[in-house]
């Protein structure tokens, strides 16, 4: 919690810098937050927000690492996928002691991640302001075939994304084949 308060305080500093106000933050991505405060179970919460969600983000944070625009916010970006890092690596150790000695634990951790998708089954998925800012990101410039290769590399993050919640869900037990489909099922705003 202490990492998410610093996280939050720098993003902010950081976002009002040169004087602009925050972006959105959409109904949609608050609906989906609220579905990790609401699970009542902890190892369940844990999976799902440091396995499936933090685990997603390093993914981001190394994509802004790479192709943010200025050396403050790369290091930004570089030190909180640090956090996140150590945060997934909490979640995917308390799930492996948890589930060695309730192995059944497994079809709970399935069952809510289906469920957490029904939840949010009717959202719109990710803000397309997002996915935007991400393709601007890593065009670098507004030419065309800039805005072309940023495509090109945003899709490459999404399927990294994808391969590692798969490679995690995997380490956890679950078969190649539960593991792809419970890993297609993730939030489509990353968290
Ligand atoms: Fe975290």
């Amino acid at each position: 919690m202490a990492d998410e308060a610093r996280h939050i305080e720098v993003f902010t500093r950081r976002v009002r810098l040169k004087g602009r106000a925050p972006g959105l933050s959409s109904a949609g991505g608050q609906a989906s937050l609220k579905t990790l405060l609401d699970e009542a179970d902890f190892s369940v919460s844990a999976f799902l927000l440091s396995v499936l969600g933090e685990g997603t983000f390093v993914s981001l944070l190394h994509f802004m690492h790479a192709h943010a625009p200025d050396p403050v916010t790369r290091q930004i970006a570089r030190l909180a996928a640090r956090d996140e890092a150590r945060h997934v690596a909490f979640g995917m150790s308390h799930l492996a002691a948890r589930l060695e000695h309730d192995p059944g634990f497994r079809t709970r951790l399935a069952n809510a991640v289906q469920s957490r998708n029904d939840a949010l089954s009717a959202g719109a998925g990710l803000n397309e302001e997002v996915f935007d800012a991400l393709i601007l990101l890593a065009a670098g410039e507004f030419t065309p075939a800039a805005i072309a290769t940023g495509y090109a590399r945003v899709q490459t993050l999404m399927l990294e994304m994808a391969q590692g919640r798969q490679a995690r869900l995997e380490r956890l037990g679950f078969s190649k084949a539960t593991a792809g489909a419970l890993s297609a099922l993730h939030t489509r705003n990353f968290m």
